[in-house]
Order: C-alpha cells, then sequence, then structure tokens
C-alpha cells in the first residue's frame, strides 16, 4: 500500500492523537457532514465495562489505570464492529490502533475487504493543554455530545444543544493521575504509528491546538481529497 491512492466513495479514516487531542469532538463533525460511521474502541470498552461483559471485566482496570487494554480484546471488539454493514459508508477510526499490532491486523482486516486505509490523520497538540482539555471534559449522557468547562459549554446550561438532554457525564478515567499515564502509553506506544503509516504514504499531520472550527475545516480538507 503506497504510491498513488485512489479515491474511494467509503473511505477508511484513522484519527490519531494523545488523550483529549480532540478525536471524538472531530469524529462527530466528519460523521455528521460526511455520513461516516465514528468508531471510537474508547467509546465500545467503556459499553463493555458499563455491560458487564467479559471483555468488559477484562479492560476495566487497564482503563482506570490509564494503560492499554490488550490488543487481543481491543482488535476482537473493533473487528466484530467493523463486519456491521453500516461500516460500507465509510468510517472514521477514533482511538484504534493504538500499536503496532493493531496497525498490523487493521491492515489485515481490511484486505479481506478488498480496503485499504485511505488516511491517518495525526492531531497535533501540547501536552500540557491535554490536561486542561481532558479535566474540563464532560458528555451528555443521551447523545454522547462532547463538552468543556472553559472551551465548549453548551448554549443553556447542563441542557445539550444537539438532543436536549439534561444528564451530563465525566468520565472516571479523566483526572491529572490517569492522563499522565494515558500521555505516557500515548507517547510510548502509539506515536510510532506515525511513521507507520508515513511509510504508507497515508499521514497527514493537523495542527490542533486551534479552535475546534478551524480543524474542522482542515479534516474536512482531508476528507475531499480522499473521497472520490
Ligand atoms: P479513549 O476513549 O479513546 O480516550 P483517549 O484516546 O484518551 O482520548 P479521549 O477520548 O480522552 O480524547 P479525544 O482525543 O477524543 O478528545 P475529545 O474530542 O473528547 O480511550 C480510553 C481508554 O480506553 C484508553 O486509555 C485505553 O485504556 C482504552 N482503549 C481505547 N482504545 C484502545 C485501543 N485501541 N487499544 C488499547 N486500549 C484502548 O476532546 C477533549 C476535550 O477537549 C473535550 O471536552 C472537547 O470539548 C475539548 N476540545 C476538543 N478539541 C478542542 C479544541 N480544538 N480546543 C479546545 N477544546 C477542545
Amino acid at each position: 500500500m503506497d504510491g498513488t491512492r485512489t479515491p474511494t466513495k467509503a473511505p477508511v479514516l484513522i484519527l490519531l492523537g494523545p488523550p483529549g487531542a480532540g478525536k471524538g469532538t472531530q469524529a462527530r463533525t466528519l460523521e455528521a457532514e460526511f455520513g461516516l460511521i465514528q468508531l471510537s474502541t474508547g467509546d465500545m470498552l467503556r459499553a463493555a465495562v458499563k455491560a458487564g461483559t467479559e471483555a468488559g471485566r477484562a479492560a476495566k482496570a487497564k482503563m482506570e489505570a490509564g494503560a492499554l487494554v490488550s490488543d487481543e480484546i481491543v482488535t476482537r471488539i473493533l473487528a466484530d464492529r467493523l463486519a456491521e454493514p453500516d461500516t460500507a459508508k465509510g468510517v472514521i477510526l477514533d482511538g484504534f490502533p493504538r500499536t503496532t499490532a493493531q496497525a498490523e491486523a487493521l491492515d489485515a482486516i481490511l484486505a479481506e475487504r478488498g480496503q485499504q486505509i485511505d488516511a491517518a490523520i495525526s492531531l497535533e497538540v501540547d501536552d500540557a493543554e491535554m490536561v486542561t482539555r481532558v479535566s474540563g471534559r464532560f458528555t451528555c449522557a443521551g447523545c454522547g455530545e462532547g463538552y468543556h468547562d472553559q472551551y465548549k459549554t453548551p448554549a443553556k446550561p447542563d441542557t445539550c444543544d444537539k438532543c436536549g438532554g439534561t444528564e451530563m457525564t465525566r468520565r472516571a478515567d479523566d483526572n491529572a493521575d490517569t492522563v499522565k499515564s494515558r500521555l505516557e502509553a500515548y507517547h510510548a506506544q502509539t506515536a510510532p504509528l506515525l511513521t507507520y503509516y508515513d511509510g504508507k504514504n497515508a499521514l497527514h499531520r493537523i495542527p490542533a491546538m486551534g479552535a475546534i472550527d478551524d480543524i474542522a475545516r482542515e479534516l474536512a480538507g482531508v476528507v475531499h481529497s480522499v473521497r472520490g
């Protein structure tokens, strides 16, 4: 997989970046704008933990410690979700892959479907800002829309702009200590994927310290460049 890329109607996009880089925020925007499907392994794992499945029980302690869940568990969850028919519209992978083993497994899964990665987009941010972003984050329990105490507040306090829900939640792993471990895991295990995807001529680096809407516009440009 190198050299010339053929435009596709159902792109496979990867969002890379440390915790708080804005992967989920931007994935939801791309989903709404382009009809792509957001596949967040973090959301899938949190659902598994909540449901008390075997995978969820195995993942819980790792997530609470800010460490990565095993490649085997995460790859199985992602492969099962990718097998569902709605993914034929094209997907945005948010939080997967996070290790070279996961990236290789993804290549194999896509090859079986006659697909390949169209773009791996790295949201480039400073570590210090990430602690502020993650510790101020809250989410609508109804629709999953993400907010921030300073950077993205709902128009009406405690009421979701998108669905009108009034229950907001905060993640158990969004505290300063766990964010530090998550950042360490990112640098040690996930950052090498930038070289991996650069070698496949698929890497796009987007500065992501600016305004959410400006970053969304840059991301939309990447989607237009790979879509047929
Ligand atoms: P996961 O849920 O994927 O968490 P993460 O990678 O740590 O990323 P976050 O969800 O914290 O951040 P984000 O980049 O989506 O930022 P957001 O858009 O919310 O993973 C959680 C855990 O699950 C992992 O630690 C691991 O244990 C496990 N896991 C998941 N996938 C795995 C895998 N593949 N392998 C192994 N383990 C796995 O933005 C953050 C905040 O900032 C929001 O409040 C937002 O409103 C605000 N914001 C966003 N953009 C901006 C901006 N430009 N300016 C100002 N504020 C902004």
